[in-house]
């Protein structure tokens, strides 16, 4: 890199627009949308879509609600062309869904293009050729004037060919694309006679679609640019101002939202960004950012997973984790207080207790989208006690009483550091189990069983220590109150008392086993915990005490 770059880079002009309107305004309504999945996303892809992809992809995008669905290039090649005809000719688009199709201003392609409608119920003939003074000098060595008379040229050959979609309801579409790098004035004027020719009225509008082809600048340059068009070309209510952004500065959608504020009526883009280089503008994430804020985007994603899934069997694309709405660890918390801040909100929600959605970390309820709530806390190293204890209880009702979450949640937590990844709820048991349940030396339980009278127990057993049998016989005012006085009769065996106890039932039915946690004191103070499993809750008791005494 460059220690003084500014030898080589410059900064992006802005656009002399003092008293610009679109800070101070907020977005009420969804847009129109287009999907130029199956064109500009389709010519992103390392192996482009066969026909039948496309075809999925396309009823997919029906199905979500676009009513406004670039197709394709048809004059760009064969596939293009057939799969046009095949939706065409086997009748795919509902009467509400327009076909866009691309066409550069060339005579040639203009008349494959329009042979590629015919039958067509409601089509978008999209024009489109390059402005930027870049483009002009290096890409086709013309002048602004000879730029011009490209596109007017091209917008009279299709003009003069529409007599040839009888029938076909047709709206006509320009682009001077780049034009985020194009002089503004320079993008008025072009844009102004490509209207000229088309002749566009308030009752029969055009589309003007003005492409942040390379995102050069920052969001409110482009909010400023859009402002600039829709406040300075003429004839304004006569057109449909549309957006076009790519991602290249990764501000794709915030250059949407501003260009939206900022005067557009409608938004091209592609599901989840997909586009050449870092992508086009994401609309899933515009149209659930506006559901967010109470606005309905008239796009339906409540199946996200399942549109996600088609997405990636049809494009061969792959869905970051961290994408906004859609990626897998967007409804996860990892850290112990996001976990149980989300708890608490959920909890609130479900209670009822607030009109509006405001639950911490949660833009909005991943039950909307299809998503689950069961995602929402995972445990890593990082996550406190509480995610572990939700995990234990959520998937396997293990209750732990809160102290043992005090103690069990950092034993977990090195367990989880020491293998360098999150880990699962059934991960979380095994830990559990192998740090309590199952921990049988020194102490190791034979047999046991109690007698009781006038409210005092005597028990008798068998236990092995370092497996050498013991008999043991206590008394107390309950087994437990037994069994720690008959250990502690033992010699060579500290006296300890109990300190805490919970139990309950783990599973139902006949075979229902048992869950007991018991903390132990011993006599310089110290305290641990244990727990046992076991049909029997006395004997899940036993059990307990020695996984206790097991752990010191
Ligand atoms: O990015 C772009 O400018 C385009 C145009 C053809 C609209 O895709
Ligand atoms: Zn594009």
């Amino acid at each position: 890199m460059h220690k003084n770059p500014s030898k080589k880079y410059r900064r992006f002009p802005p656009v002399a627009l003092p008293d610009r309107q679109w800070p101070n305004r907020v977005l009420t309504r969804a847009p129109i949308w287009c999907s130029v999945d199956l064109r500009d996303g389709n010519q992103a892809l390392a192996v482009p879509m066969n026909v039948s992809q496309k075809l999925e992809l396309f009823q997919t995008l029906v199905k979500t609600g676009f009513k406004e669905i670039e197709v394709g290039f048809p004059s760009a090649s064969n596939t293009e062309f057939t799969f046009n005809r095949r939706l065409i000719e086997e009748k795919r688009a509902p009467d509400d869904v327009w076909l866009q199709v691309l066409v550069q201003a060339r005579e040639d392609l203009i008349e494959r293009t329009v042979e590629s409608l015919i039958g067509a119920k409601k089509v978008i003939i999209h024009m489109y050729n390059s402005t930027s003074p870049a483009q002009r000098r290096v890409v086709f060595g013309k002048s602004k004037d000879e730029i011009k008379a490209i596109a007017v040229n091209g917008a009279r050959m299709i003009k003069d060919r529409l007599h040839r979609l009888k029938g076909t309801e047709i709206m006509l579409q320009y682009s001077p694309e780049s034009f985020s790098a194009t002089e503004h004035e320079f993008a008025r004027e072009i844009s102004e006679a490509v209207m000229d020719v088309w002749q566009p009225t308030p009752k029969h509008k055009m589309i003007l679609n003005l492409p942040d082809t390379v995102e050069v600048a920052m969001p409110n340059v482009y909010a400023d640019q859009i402002e600039w068009m829709c406040r300075n070309i003429k004839n304004r209510d006569s057109l449909i101002i549309s957006l076009h952004a790519h991602n290249d500065r990764s501000t794709g959608v915030a250059a949407t939202e501003l260009g939206l504020l900022a005067g557009a009526d409608r938004v091209e883009g592609t599901l989840f960004g997909n586009g050449e280089r870092t992508g086009n503008l994401d609309i899933v994430t515009v149209a659930l950012n506006l559901y967010q804020h109470g606005i309905d985007p008239k796009l339906d994603f409540s199946n996200l997973n399942s549109l996600i899934d088609v997405y990636e069997r049809c494009t061969g694309m792959t869905i970051p984790a961290r994408q906004p709405y859609a990626g897998e660890l967007v409804f996860t918390a990892f850290s112990g207080s996001h976990q149980d801040a989300i708890k608490k909100g959920l909890a609130e929600w479900a209670k009822g207790g607030q009109k509006n959605w405001d639950v911490p970390y949660l833009t909005i309820d991943p039950t909307d989208i299809g998503r689950e709530y069961r995602e929402v806390i995972r445990v890593n190293s990082q996550s406190g006690k509480g995610g572990v204890a939700y995990l234990l209880e959520s998937e396997f009702g293990i209750e732990l009483p809160k102290d043992m979450q005090r103690e069990f949640g950092p034993i977990a937590n090195d367990a989880v550091d020491k293998l360098g990844r999150e880990v699962t709820g059934a991960e979380l048991k095994q830990m559990f189990w192998k740090e309590y349940v199952e921990r049988a030396s020194p102490w190791r339980l034979g047999n046991f069983r109690t007698y009781s009278e006038n409210g005092q127990v005597n028990c008798q057993g068998t236990l092995y220590f370092k497996e050498i049998q013991t008999s043991i016989n206590g008394n107390g005012n309950g087994p437990l109150a037994a069994l720690v006085n008959g250990i502690c009769q033992l010699s060579n065996v500290p006296r300890f008392e109990i300190s805490n106890y919970s139990e309950h039932a783990l599973s139902s039915g006949e075979t229902a086993a048992a869950i007991a946690y018991i903390q132990i004191k011993t006599a310089d103070g110290q305290t641990r915990w244990g727990a046992g499993v076991d049909t029997n809750i006395e004997l899940a008791s036993v059990r307990a005490v020695l996984s206790a005494l097991n752990r010191s």
